[in-house]
């Protein structure tokens, strides 16, 4: 693959990153380090997501415009990322003009396409998902996503998206290309959905200030999903350095939590498609995270702040917890113990132990570093491990690519084991075993850098020094 582009959801800066929204991040970030390591190149795009009448009801409880309100949040959300080593090119705004000019003529590029047409709604509306609901989409007269707060009752003019003008178009390509929707249990929700029927949107506000202007009517603003979803596509217009966007396009990748599997896989699609632009590859889709079981959230006052966590732990061990705590796709929980007891057997005494064993004997009995010394079934092993790994990594299963290099790991461990090369008195015995040993650890290190970046530079650094290092502290 020559170029690479992923995403992740721009958040809405009234939210505080947590360990949930950490997940797609780190996604992100491993995919992006994964590919740029293969040589793609790579664009890889973080956000906040800036308009609507949620944003300018907070900015105003601060005593803030809603301007000065988002570009608070936005310093505060690249600051978090930031310190967590994350490698993203930018961090867009989608109240930057460049953007809403592009948002704009996206939905007048619809409204050409005589996809737009005037009408009124009349019914719910979740202000924290930004979604019109239906009472058979509501559990106890809520929305399933925001049990603590009512929906609110809307009344108001506005324009509609032919969305169901796409219905048997999205199941055709669902059909025909189901790479788009990774993993392939979120692409059969996607096509069960479709299936029961779309209706038409509005995708335009009439009583909502904060928010892009409808080009063919200045009275409106345009519908925060609508002005959202296309960040995405306006980065690669606007970037001057960016000449063929087109080439990251059909390579893009947007990572998605499953609450908003509907927007990314449903509605994005019929919006390019209605404006005449190609589609992007894949819409990635992660499943939740709760804390000790319980779902994240402020009224559970269990929001953990990934910054906080990461100080304390390190963030590789951060990101391990989250990425290898179950597959791609699925919801799981985390918990400061899991943390902690994998931090201890898959790092510490796992792949820690090994790289100070190896190089602690290397060093004492003056080994000679030869990678033309390993042995064939060595190599043949290390092959087979790489091959694995690239095939999961390939398939976005970072969770068995993990566990493929800590199985690794273990193998590595048990050949020390088997064959006490501490125990050998003939040299080329002992140089044999250890350099095959090295190059186990060499793999390791390779194979762990897009997943534990900076522990992979680590060992990195002693493996080319041949410098005893201690990769994973002791928790106190
Ligand atoms: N602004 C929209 C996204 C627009 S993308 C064009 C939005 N923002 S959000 O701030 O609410 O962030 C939501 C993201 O965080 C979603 O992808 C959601 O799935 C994710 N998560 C929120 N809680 C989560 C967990 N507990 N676990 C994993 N992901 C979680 O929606």
């Amino acid at each position: 693959m020559e170029k690479f582009y992923v995403t992740t959801p721009i958040f809405y800066p009234t939210g505080t990153p947590h360990i949930g929204t950490a997940y797609a991040i780190f996604i992100a970030d491993s995919l992006a380090r994964y590919w740029r390591k293969q040589g793609a190149d790579t664009q890889f795009l973080l956000g906040n997501d800036e308009h609507g009448a949620n944003i300018a009801k907070k900015a105003a409880e601060e005593g803030l415009e809603p301007k000065a309100f988002v570009d608070k949040y936005a310093a505060k959300f690249k600051q978090v990322w930031n310190s967590l080593g994350i490698t993203n090119n930018y961090f867009i705004q989608t109240t930057d003009p460049r953007h809403e000019e592009f948002a704009q003529d996206l939905l007048q590029k619809a409204y050409d396409n005589g996809d737009i047409y005037p009408g009124t709604y009349a019914g719910w509306y979740c202000s924290s998902c930004e979604a019109y609901i239906t009472e058979s989409d509501m559990v106890d007269g809520r929305c399933p996503n925001h049990p603590n707060k009512d929906p609110e009752w809307t009344e108001e003019s506005n324009y509609y998206f032919r969305w169901s003008k796409y219905q048997d178009w999205l199941l055709d390509l669902y059909e025909k290309n189901p790479e788009f929707v990774r993993p392939e249990r979120w692409l059969n929700y996607a096509k069960d959905m479709v299936k029961k029927g779309l209706n038409d949107i509005p995708v335009t506000r009439a009583n909502v200030d904060w928010g892009v202007t409808v080009p063919f009517d200045e009275e409106q603003t345009i519908y925060v999903w609508y002005d959202a979803l296309p960040n995405y596509l306006s980065y690669l217009h606007f970037n001057e350095n960016i000449e063929d966007w087109q080439g990251y396009w059909q390579e893009a990748v947007h990572v998605v939590g499953k609450d908003i599997l509907k927007f990314h896989a449903i509605l994005w699609p019929a919006m390019l498609k209605s404006a005449g632009y190609p589609l992007p590859k894949t819409i990635l889709t992660h499943g939740f995270f709760t804390v000790n079981n319980q779902k994240i959230g402020k009224s559970n006052n269990n929001a953990i702040d990934p910054q906080e966590l990461s100080n304390k732990y390190g963030t590789d061990a951060v990101r391990y917890a989250l990425l290898t705590e179950f597959q791609l796709g699925n919801d799981g929980d985390f918990s400061f113990e899991r943390l902690e007891s994998k931090y201890s057997s898959d790092l510490a005494n796992n792949w820690g132990n090994l790289l100070s064993r190896v190089i602690h004997l290397v060093n004492s009995k003056q080994v000679t570093i030869d990678k033309t010394k390993v042995t064939p079934e060595t190599n043949d092993h290390l092959q087979t491990v790489q091959d694995k790994y690239d095939h999961h990594f390939q398939a976005y299963e970072i969770f068995q690519a993990a566990q493929e290099t800590n199985k690794l790991a273990a193998w590595g461990n048990q050949y020390i084991n088997e064959h006490k090369p501490w125990e050998i008195d003939d040299t080329t015995q002992v140089e044999q075993i250890l350099n095959d040993l090295w190059q186990v650890l060499e793999l390791i290190t390779e194979l762990y850098e897009p997943i534990l970046p900076a522990s992979a530079a680590k060992a990195r650094k002693a493996l080319d020094k041949q410098e005893k290092t201690i990769l994973f502290p002791k928790l106190t």
